[in-house]
């Protein structure tokens, strides 16, 4: 019978992991709803010790969807952490209580410059008290694939006697080859299965040689019951097993793994957008099943094959992944119901007629200047606006009273002897007007705003990206900066204009730093 496999998406704690990919909390909401949408089973929402505002944003996700899904937050091995990750997820349906505690000998000895035995002994005292206040508890065996096995086995048995309910083997610096792996996960299935055949047996696979993939799937076939996965493969270092591929290898040779998942493929697209545009990471082009050239067929031969039949050099059809085939391009003479129904089309959802009628005014104004709007453009004047809103709210609710820099006007000369700008801003009823000479346009533009918050900020990265076709393309630019040599933080922002798009970019990347320092 084909086994039902649990996915975990860890893109809120291990993706957001990622130095600039810190998402601010209605950004982890957004992404939190499309997870929901896409039907993972469980959803690790963050590492609730590691800040106070993780704390909180682990409790507003629960609040917001954790009556219909199982929750999860990272702890150390370690009270503190136990109880933070508690009190941010009691309130779940079903919240889970994830402890990670090394097994291999570099870790025993040099993390922890302890014995084996008083490791062991952490993780079962861990183990002990988490289960005084959850019934599921999962325990993670870190860098089990470089771990002893006796010791990683001896480690599971006990854990598992003090209540564990679920085993994580991550292979935490993704050493681990597709065979050997496959090879460790049967023995210890075998193993754990006839001492308790209720605890599931999970896998969290590193993509440092690219073999994450690979890993998850020969765990798949090797009797792993759970997968733990992040959206577009985000992660500490080359990243985590990717959803989308581990999803649709799965589903393609569901047959040779003889498993299936309950994930809602065609929200997969969407969720890999929007991952993408919430940390300002781009997805490779020739990125599978995702990246932009994933179904694209550009070779004569294999165009011809296609029409002939699509499954000659197609196995996923794009269809599947929520990729549209048909892209309508509207105008400024489009109607509300064309509108409306791209929008859709593309998965967005208007709140009130409020809401939709105040896009469908920004819509008109970016086609007046575009003449033609592609789903892109969509998608991203809708991001756009829930930003705005967000921030607004932000501003209302969790830092009241907190003024934020606006931008007013601002002007820039490029010449190759000075190039200058002028820039005017706003914060709360203060309005300051800076000019500064810079290496180059954008570097006099930065410099003034940089004189006017006098922060110590410095960039680290500018990016610029056309969204869509056409002469009149939005551009998006991403940046990110650091805060006094020590915190990295990104933004983005897009206009048609990409001088103020970089001004925005930039200012909302301050912003940011206010909001949380
Ligand atoms: O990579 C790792 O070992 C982890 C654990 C917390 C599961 O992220
Ligand atoms: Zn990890």
């Amino acid at each position: 019978m084909s086994r039902k496999i649990l996915v975990l998406d860890t893109t809120l704690r291990d993706g957001e992991q990622v130095p600039g990919a810190k998402l601010n909390l209605y950004e982890k909401l957004e992404l939190a709803h499309q997870l929901k949408a896409l039907n993972v089973d469980i959803i690790e929402a963050g590492f609730p010790a590691s800040s106070q505002g993780d704390f909180n944003a682990v409790k507003e996700i629960v609040a917001s969807i954790g009556k219909d899904r199982t929750i999860t937050a990272l702890a150390r091995a370690v009270k503190n952490d136990i109880d933070a990750v508690y009190q941010s997820i009691k309130y779940a349906k079903n919240p889970l209580i994830h402890i990670v505690l090394g097994t291999s000998s570099v870790h025993v000895e040099k993390k922890f410059n302890r014995s084996k035995d008083e490791v062991l002994e952490m993780g079962v005292s861990a183990v002990k008290y988490a289960k005084t206040l959850l019934p599921d508890v999962q325990y993670s065996t870190e860098d089990a694939s470089r771990s002893d096995f006796e010791y990683l086995w001896k480690t599971i048995e006990a854990v598992v006697k003090a209540g564990a309910t679920m085993i994580n083997i991550p292979d935490t610096v993704g050493y681990a080859v597709p065979e050997e792996f496959g090879e460790l996960v049967k023995k210890i299935n075998y193993r754990l299965k006839n001492m308790n055949d209720k605890v599931i047996l999970s896998v969290h696979c590193h993509n440092d040689t690219g073999l994450a993939t690979a890993n998850t799937l020969i765990a798949i076939k090797n009797g792993a019951d759970k997968i733990e996965c992040t959206i577009n493969g985000l992660g500490e270092r080359a990243g985590n097993a990717a959803l989308e591929e581990v999803v649709m290898g799965l589903k393609l040779r569901a047959e040779y793994y003889n498993a299936y998942t309950n994930i809602v493929t065609k929200e997969i697209c969407k969720a890999s957008r929007l991952v993408s545009n919430l940390t300002g990471l781009d997805i490779q082009v020739n990125k599978a099943i995702t990246g932009d050239n994933a179904f694209a067929h550009s070779s004569g031969i294999h165009q011809d094959g296609l029409l002939k039949s699509r499954d000659v050099y197609e196995v996923i059809s794009p269809e599947d992944v929520g990729v549209e085939n048909m892209e309508i391009i509207l105008t400024a003479r489009s109607g509300h119901h064309a509108f409306k129904s791209a929008a859709e089309k593309i998965g967005c959802k208007f709140k009130d007629d409020e809401s939709f009628e105040y896009l469908f005014n920004k819509f008109l104004e970016l086609a007046d200047v575009k003449k033609e709007v592609y789903d892109h453009d969509i998608y991203y004047l809708i991001e756009k606006y829930s930003n705005e809103k967000a921030l607004a709210n932000n501003a209302g609710n969790q830092f009241e009273g907190i003024d934020l820099y606006e931008l007013i006007s601002f002007q820039v000369v490029s010449n190759d002897i000075f190039p200058t700008a002028t820039v005017k801003m706003k914060k709360g009823k203060e309005i300051i007007i800076n000019s500064s000479v810079g290496d180059g346009p954008i570097d006099a533009l930065y410099s003034a705003i940089k004189n006017i918050v006098g922060l110590d900020i410095d960039l680290k990265e500018y990016k610029i990206n056309s969204m869509s076709r056409g002469k009149e393309a939005l551009g998006r630019v991403s940046i990110r900066i650091g805060y006094n040599n020590q915190k990295i933080y990104s933004a983005r922002a897009m206009d048609t204009d990409v001088i103020k798009a970089s001004a925005l970019a930039f200012i909302n990347g301050i912003n940011s730093i206010i909001l949380e320092n």
